[in-house]
């Protein structure tokens, strides 16, 4: 049997940094577990800009199609802003989304015991919080045509088009409604079908794939904008929310502050099974490049670390591996380690990347 296939894309800002505590978790499953990875590193986003003079060069492109998971850690940065809009280090990003056909994005917000008391919200309308936003992530207002900057009369005008066919939704919906089933049984659809012709079909579609395929599940639906204020009124009334491409990407960072910081938020985007069965797969904390922190030790590399727990949940059927990487975050937090972001309550121990990385290899170590 060959190993399994990672390509590791860390990209920019805190991106490498979070990624080298992830390394050292995949190392640890080589020594510990038996479980070695073929691992190839590339560029993507600012740095491959700066070195192709594009945000993902076709060879990096071509290797994401052929292994069996990307990791990646975050694009983008300042020194990137006045780039043009078609080579900017995000476009890298949603090029691997696009060409991979990676549709289903799976953001799960977690609330761990310990950090319940560090929430802004009060400690009952988090504790024990576990949900999971399915965000739409190859279609939307994100690709949707005509688009651009254009010249009317006098004034310039900025265009972007929402646009979903049917068959867009169905299959998101199906992702929803199968994780449902392995879970609360519940699906909450959100969109604006009070004010947008794709938020009508949307829920017309939904309804059809439910009513013909999933009638043993609870569907409900919501405006976006309402579900936005029923995750921080109520969080625990959800358990699995499907949402489109542009309110998926501000409910699931609203979500992420119910569980403590960005930097606690792991994501897998899956697209169909590949020959091999599994489904094309990229891993990504749900945060960004966080150039403010860049370089100074502060990021917190959990979410990055939960990404790579859920890659061996969803890419290599080794759900109990991925329980184990859950469970060592669950005891470092319990012990009291906290990186910058999640710093503010008494009797904690402030911890580096570095640290936070090393404390979770051996609480690992421990679990054997
Ligand atoms: P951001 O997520 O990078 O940062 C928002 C805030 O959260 C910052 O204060 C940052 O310090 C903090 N933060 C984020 N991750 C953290 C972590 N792991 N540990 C501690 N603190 C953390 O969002 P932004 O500032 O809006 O965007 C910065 C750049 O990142 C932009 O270029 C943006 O396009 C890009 N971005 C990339 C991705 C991605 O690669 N998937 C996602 C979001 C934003
Ligand atoms: C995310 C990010 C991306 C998005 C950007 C960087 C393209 O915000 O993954 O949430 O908007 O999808
Ligand atoms: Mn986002």
């Amino acid at each position: 049997m060959t190993n399994p296939s990672l390509l590791i894309l860390p990209g920019d800002g805190i991106g490498p940094e979070v990624m080298a505590e992830v390394r050292k978790i995949i190392d640890w499953f080589g020594a510990k577990r038996d479980m070695t990875f073929d691992v190839t590193e590339d560029l993507v986003g600012g740095c491959a800009y700066d070195k192709h003079g594009t945000p993902l060069h076709d060879d990096t492109m071509a290797k994401a199609q052929e292994v069996d998971a990307v990791l990646l850690g975050a694009v983008g940065g300042p020194k990137y802003d006045a780039l043009d809009f078609s080579v900017k280090p995000e476009r890298g990003l949603l090029r691997l989304r696009k060409e991979m056909d990676l549709y289903a994005n799976l953001r799960p917000a977690q609330c761990f015991d310990a950090l319940a008391d560090f929430s802004s919200l009060k400690k009952d309308v988090v504790a024990g919080l576990d949900i999971m936003i399915v965000r739409e992530l190859t279609s939307g207002i994100y690709f949707g045509e005509p688009r651009g900057i254009i010249k009317d009369g006098n004034e310039r005008v900025g265009i972007n088009t929402q646009r979903y066919t049917e068959s867009e939704i169905a299959r998101v919906a199906r992702s929803a409604f199968e994780l449902a089933r392995k879970r609360g049984n519940k699906v909450c659809s959100m969109e604006k079908a009070n004010v947008m012709e794709s938020g009508v079909l949307w829920r017309e579609v939904v309804t059809e794939v439910h009513q013909a395929e999933y009638p043993d599940v609870e569907l409900s639906h919501m405006y976006a904008d309402a579900g936005a204020m029923q995750l921080t009124r109520w969080p625990k009334q959800f358990d699995v929310i499907v949402t489109d491409n542009l309110f998926g990407d501000l409910l699931s960072d609203l979500a992420a502050m119910l569980t403590g910081s960005l930097g606690m938020l792991p994501s897998a985007s899956l697209g169909a099974p590949m020959a091999n069965g599994r489904p094309k797969a990229l891993y990504e904390p749900v945060h960004g490049s966080a150039p403010d922190i860049a370089g100074q030790g502060k990021a917190n590399p959990i979410a990055c670390v939960l990404s790579f727990a859920m890659a061996l949940r969803y890419s290599f059927d080794q759900g109990a591996e991925a329980a184990r990487v859950e469970s060592a975050v669950e005891k470092v937090l319990a012990d009291g380690l906290r990186t910058a972001d999640l710093l503010g309550e008494e009797g904690v121990t402030p911890v580096s990347t570095t640290e936070m990385g090393d404390a979770i290899v051996a609480a690992l170590d421990a679990s054997l």
